[in-house]
């Protein structure tokens, strides 16, 4: 999964790329128009009253922005940011030096929070609550728990699986966002922002091609965009016009409602061996040798979201608009 050209998992590489390219501040923060006219709104409720921001939790598939929006929160709301994530925190000491660090209206982010091992979410529930940590110090007899008072702070929690947290943690956010996929015009926006940033003359048509191949998903327009200006340098004298951008993106196997080999080969197998479903899940993840549960997180959510899956009580079925894409004849199923 790791070298797909379409996952929208970050690499080590990528976390530093995209750290240039974050927006800071709302206003540059593209997209997500919902999300972004409440947190707005949250956040100058909580400046005025001079409080600390209630706690937010944002889910939606990966990619999408949600670290960048912890760090424009905190931006907005003057206050540091300090950044982990659920596997990190192995003990409850862990939480407590983290939570012990924080200035008074600080924002936590805690990347993949479904992550987190049962015994520190219920170290968390207090720290949510009351600003408080309760630890025990100690062992047998000598054991005894000992209260720590925190300064107020905001908890920004990240996943792209909400249904995965235990209820008593998803009800101590006061504010639940979901981020979608982005439509075609904001991730031409964003490539254009990205292309500006470092210095890739790109013209409107190439990046509008980018953004339709890219899922939805800025991180993906942005690596497209990387791999394109590779190309352009070796090509074109560093210039993206949009029949280059095209070429590269054939090059990169990356079609133009933005699949690559793994989705065909995934598609493939659910029409030529399954008769288009309905089929189940793990029927399907052995035929082409992957787990169930990437085909589930990475593969399928974006062929829902397209409409070329749908979900049905007895498996998963490939959709006319599937078959049509791929070039099968169509089957009277629908
Ligand atoms: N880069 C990645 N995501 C972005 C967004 N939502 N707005 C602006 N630039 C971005």
């Amino acid at each position: 999964m790791s070298d797909r050209v379409l996952s929208g998992e970050a690499t080590d590489a990528e976390q530093q790329f995209e750290l240039s390219l974050r927006p800071q501040r709302l206003a540059q923060y593209i997209g997500q128009d919902k999300v972004k006219e409440n947190l707005k709104i949250f956040i100058e409720a909580a400046k005025l009253r001079q409080e600390s921001l209630d706690h937010v939790l944002l889910y939606g598939p990966p990619g999408l922005g949600k670290t960048t929006l912890a760090i424009v929160i905190a931006n907005e709301m003057d206050v540091n940011v300090k950044m982990t994530s659920g596997p990190a925190i192995e003990r409850p000491g862990d939480l407590a030096a983290i939570l012990s660090s924080l200035e008074a209206g600080d924002v936590l982010f805690i990347d993949e929070i479904h992550r987190l091992p049962r015994a520190i979410e219920e170290v968390l529930y207090s720290a949510m609550e009351d600003f408080c940590l309760d630890i025990v110090v100690g062992k047998g007899p000598e054991a005894r728990s000992i209260r720590l008072e925190l300064p107020p702070f905001t908890l920004v929690g990240a996943t792209t699986r909400a249904g995965a947290l235990s209820a008593p943690l998803r009800d101590r956010f006061g504010v639940l966002s979901r981020l979608e996929y982005y439509d075609e015009q904001s991730l031409a926006e964003i490539v254009i922002r990205s292309g500006e940033l470092f210095g890739v003359a790109l013209d409107k048509h190439a990046a509008f091609e980018i953004a339709r191949r890219s899922r939805g998903t800025p991180r993906i327009a942005n690596r497209l965009l990387k791999r394109v200006r590779d190309y352009a340098q070796v090509l074109a004298d560093g210039i993206v016009s949009t029949s280059l951008a095209e070429q590269a993106l054939e090059l990169l196997q990356v079609d133009p409602r933005g699949l690559d080999h793994i989705d065909h080969k995934l598609m493939q197998s659910m029409i030529e061996r399954f008769g288009g479903g309905p089929v189940g899940l793990d029927a399907l993840a052995a035929s082409i040798g992957e787990e169930r549960i990437t085909i589930e997180d990475v593969y399928e959510p974006y062929l829902l979201q397209i409409g070329f899956i749908q979900r049905t009580p007895r498996g998963r079925i490939a959709t006319n608009l599937c078959y049509d894409h791929f070039g099968y004849p169509q089957t009277q199923k629908e």
